[in-house]
């Protein structure tokens, strides 16, 4: 006899005898409603999509481990940072930005670099891209940003006027547009690329004092690009080009790593140093501070379910753990925002109960009830996740009652000024376009004016014309090339 575990079932766990016909009255006969299993299996299929992701739709996830090769109790209390050797599972998510979900992985466009540590207390999210810096300060505008990145909205087909017009009226881009046009434009796979959590994020320690931190994941396997004449070859040939390199690479037992480093800068020093530090269109120069490598991540393990744990993981900028914190940079605020919010939407009210969601290194216990698909428990160790019979609510007089461990309070953080909407009057948003022009060698310089060139080309002449004013403000000989090349 047929052992059960191998039968073919409908959803209730019953066995189907027959998934190649359908029940129908006669043999030539129109289909019987009572075919419960056929209506089961059309509807669900129905179903097998939920919303791409609005931006970094198309993606790759894969399983890893965070070495911490540095104690950092000096700065922060996060239990993954904390006691040299310490290993935590991660996972993380690479992505292309402005494309679909079934678009070609070599398209230039920043790669998202989003990556989460199961810590012991709590899965803290780094959500950053290949790029140090982005292309604006505000979070307000990043909606129309992506707007003029997507499809314009009556041909359906990206727009290069509309792209460059945005870049044209808010020079704070001109930094990440001429990283995007750079070379590292167009990483040529996923391993061979840095990440950055971009944003200033905060660590405190146990003393209750503040550090602002920017973090650096620097390849070990080495940059390589592609040339814009690879890249369209590649997309043709292999649109899947990143995952197949990283499914290779994993099953080869190549497993892809990064340097973990950080630049720290002590709380008070923002108030005085001659950067901004919180606006997101600037680096904080090595020179003032110094990385400091603290670990290696290691990725080696990818997903079972491709829908279940790269289509399905949240992650989310406010996914932060105790010694690690926020910071007053407003597109961070505005993303602190935008993602769990994305999330339940995309994926339902309780997205965090799923398996690669939930806490995996301790247990997620708070008196949120019910909803949409509640489930009971994680499967990793069985947190509650919503669906128990223990107390909806706090505090309660309860021997479960749960605790509010004021050890983990984040120190206050002292702000002022006035409330008001702060135009970008006073902020530089050229100096390290120009930095970073001025640090390519020739040849690289050369191919970035053929990139801008090639696309600016495509865009009205008062575009063009503002365009140039805003190259030369970084740099004169970046300006005047571009103005030459274009024949202005
Ligand atoms: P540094 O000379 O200390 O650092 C230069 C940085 O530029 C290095 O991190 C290097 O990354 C990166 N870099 C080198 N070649 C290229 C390239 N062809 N395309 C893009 N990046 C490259 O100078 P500063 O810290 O003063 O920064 C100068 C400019 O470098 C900045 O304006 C910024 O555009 C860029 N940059 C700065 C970073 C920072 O955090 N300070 C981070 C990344 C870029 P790598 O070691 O991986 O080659
Ligand atoms: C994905 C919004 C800026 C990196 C997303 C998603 C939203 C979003 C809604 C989809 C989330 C989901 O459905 O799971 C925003 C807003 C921004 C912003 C409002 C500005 C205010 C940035 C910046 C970076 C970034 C500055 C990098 C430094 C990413 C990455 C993903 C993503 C990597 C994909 C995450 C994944 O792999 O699941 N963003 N974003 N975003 N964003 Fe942003």
């Amino acid at each position: 006899m047929t052992k059960q575990a191998n039968y073919l079932t409908s959803q209730n766990g019953a066995p189907v005898a027959d998934d190649q016909n359908s029940m129908t009255a006669g043999e030539r006969g129109p289909v019987l409603l009572q075919d419960f299993h056929l209506l089961e299996k059309l509807a669900h299929f129905n179903r097998e999509r939920i919303p791409e992701r609005v931006v970094h739709a198309k993606g790759t996830g894969v399983y890893g481990t965070f070495t911490l090769t540095k104690d950092m109790s000096e700065y922060t209390i996060a239990d993954h940072f904390n006691e040299v050797g310490k290993q935590t599972e991660t996972f993380i998510r690479f992505s292309t930005v402005g494309g679909e979900m079934g678009s070609a992985d070599a398209e230039r466009d920043p790669r998202g670099f989003g990556l989460r540590f199961y810590t012991a207390r709590g899965n803290h999210d780094i959500v950053g891209n290949n790029t140090p810096t982005f292309f604006l300060r505000d979070g307000i505008k990043f909606p129309d940003f992506i707007h003029t990145q997507k499809r314009n909205p009556q041909t359906n087909l990206k727009d290069p006027q509309a792209m460059w017009d945005f870049w044209a009226l808010n020079p704070e881009a001109m930094h990440q547009v001429t990283v995007l046009m750079s070379d590292r434009g167009i990483p040529a796979n996923y391993r061979q690329m840095n990440g950055y959590g971009s944003h200033t994020y905060s660590l405190w320690n146990d003393k209750g004092e503040r550090f602002w931190v920017k973090f650096h994941f620097k390849t070990k396997q080495g940059i390589a690009n592609l040339t814009p004449e690879q890249a369209d070859i590649l997309k043709g040939i292999d649109p899947d080009s990143s995952q197949r390199d990283m499914v290779a690479a994993i099953a080869d037992g190549n497993f892809p790593r990064w340097a973990v480093k950080v630049q720290i800068m002590p709380e008070a020093d923002a108030n005085t140093y001659h950067i901004n530090p919180f606006d997101l269109t600037k680096v904080w120069p090595h020179a003032d501070y110094p990385l400091i490598e603290i670990g290696e991540l290691e990725l080696n393990r990818m997903p079972e379910n491709y829908f279940a744990e790269v289509e399905q993981v949240a992650l989310a900028p406010s996914n932060l753990v105790p010694g690690v914190g926020a910071s007053p940079d407003k597109m961070l605020q505005a993303r602190l925002f935008a993602y769990a919010d994305a999330q339940r939407y995309r994926i339902g009210t309780n997205y965090n109960q799923l398996p690669v969601n939930c806490p995996h290194a301790t247990k997620a216990n708070h008196h949120q009830r019910a909803g949409a698909m509640a489930g009971t428990q994680c499967p990793y160790n069985g947190s509650q996740t919503g669906g128990d019979a223990s107390p909806n609510y706090g505090p309660n007089s309860t021997e479960s009652a749960l605790v509010e461990p004021s050890t983990f309070a984040e120190p206050p953080l002292r702000l002022d000024g006035e409330a008001d909407r702060y135009s970008r009057y006073n902020q530089d948003d050229f100096a390290q376009a120009g930095n970073l022009y001025r640090i390519l060698p020739e040849d690289e310089k050369a191919r970035l004016i053929t990139t801008i060139c090639g696309s600016l080309s495509e865009t009205t002449m008062d575009v063009q014309q503002t365009m140039v004013e805003h190259f030369t403000k970084a740099d004169a000989d970046y300006g005047q090339r571009i103005k030459q090349t274009l024949g202005l």
